[in-house]
């Protein structure tokens, strides 16, 4: 296999010229933490066709060396373990070693200084706890994971890397009051509502980085809140961040089978609104997805094709919708059922979106208040645009 040394400064130099890796004391962290010691035997990639598919390091050394080095998440597990696709194929990701472009970004929000107390949710493969170790010292790490199996993988990668953070099996959700108060408080999987227990366990003035989503896209934004002395915790979104959902936040796959019916029955019409745009343009679909509350899914009848169906869902309320998307032209086909009208939802919300200068997704930001409340803002606290 080839010498790590050179993979690794490779991705150094890669991180610093993306910006990810401007604070020296996270530069020497990298070079003393090597990350191939946390990646598994297997680490699994998209086939092309939404299987994941296993790559061991005993098939290709190079190959395996590469990826553990490359600015990619790598996928250690799928389906919590058991994998749920034909011919031991995964279909849902479970665990990954995240993006190291993502993780040294999450880092240089949380603002770690000497010998601050860390609590970590999302243990995983242990590299950003052994990260936290070199910046902090163990001893002011705590450290996460939901799945047994994969904590003690953790545990283990972080004991032959030479790191001892306090590893926790158990519900992150809840935070660990027996190391509470925190400095700081990192999640590695994303919310939809912060729990509040991770304010309650940081000191005032202390600091949460958190991915956070809407029920309309997983792919979310990264929250920087700061705990106030009154119980509250508020601040900007500060990036995009797509992760793993918090395992009591996860939603059942979307069904398009269950949730469309009566199709005889929809309601036609024609929009000017690109599917493309309320599907695909980030900044849009976010804020869809603050003013919209139902899932999408994108429908190819050719995979090779550009032309996709966006269906809209609310199991709830029985209603669901479909535009088609077609390259080339500027009117679509809609069809909408059930007492929402969630195509004509996403219009308004592209309305608002339009009329209030098409904000960026890091013009919002949330508060959490003392009693649990969660509330999304523009600009600034004042201007809240829904709680939920
Ligand atoms: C993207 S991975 C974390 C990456 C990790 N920090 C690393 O450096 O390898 C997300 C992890 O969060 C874990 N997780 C999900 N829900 C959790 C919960 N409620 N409490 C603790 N861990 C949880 C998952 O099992 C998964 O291992």
């Amino acid at each position: 296999m080839t010498d790590y040394r050179q993979a690794q400064r490779r991705l150094r130099d890669h991180l610093a010229a993306v910006g990810a890796l401007q604070d020296p004391a996270w530069a020497r962290c990298h070079d003393a933490v090597p990350r191939h010691l946390f990646i598994p035997e297997t680490i699994w990639t998209d086939r092309g066709d939404g299987y994941y598919v296993p790559v061991s390091r005993s098939d290709d050394p190079d190959l395996w060396l590469d990826a553990c080095y490359s600015d990619h998440f790598l996928v250690t597990q799928v389906d919590d373990g058991a994998p749920a696709g034909p011919d031991g194929t995964g279909d849902v990701l479970t665990s990954s070693a995240s993006m190291p472009s993502m993780v040294f970004g999450m880092l240089h929000h949380l603002d770690v200084g000497d010998g601050m107390r860390v609590l970590e949710v999302g243990t995983a493969t242990g590299y950003n706890a052994a990260l936290l170790c070199c910046r902090v010292g163990d001893g002011n790490v705590t450290t996460v994971e939901i799945d047994a199996g994969l904590a003690a993988d953790g545990l283990a990668n972080l004991a032959a890397a030479g790191f001892f953070p306090q590893v926790i099996t158990g519900d992150g959700a809840d935070g660990y009051p027996g190391a509470a108060p925190f400095d700081r408080v990192i999640a590695t999987c994303s919310v939809r509502d912060v729990p509040y227990s991770w304010v309650a366990q940081t000191r005032p003035g202390g600091v949460i980085v958190v991915p956070w989503h809407t029920t309309y896209a997983e792919g979310g934004a990264l929250a920087r809140l700061t705990v106030s002395p009154d119980g509250t915790a508020s601040g900007p979104l500060v990036g995009p961040a797509a992760f793993m959902t918090l395992r009591a936040q996860r939603l059942a796959p979307v069904d398009v089978h269950r949730d469309v019916h009566d199709e005889d029955q929809a309601e036609d019409s024609a929009t000017k609104l690109s599917p493309r745009v309320a599907a695909f343009e980030e900044d849009a679909e976010f804020a869809i997805g603050l003013l919209v509350n139902a899932r999408q899914y994108i429908g190819r009848s050719d995979p090779a094709s550009e032309e996709f169906t966006l269906w809209l869902l609310d199991s709830a309320s029985g209603s669901w919708a479909a535009a088609d998307y077609v390259p080339g032209t500027d009117v679509f086909e809609v069809s909408q059922h059930g007492p929402r009208r969630l195509w004509d939802e996403v219009e308004a919300a592209c309305r608002w979106w339009d009329g209030a200068g098409r904000p960026a997704l890091t013009r919002f930001g949330l508060t959490v208040g003392a009693d649990g409340d969660q509330a999304v803002w523009l600009d600034s606290p004042d201007h809240v645009l829904r709680h939920a």
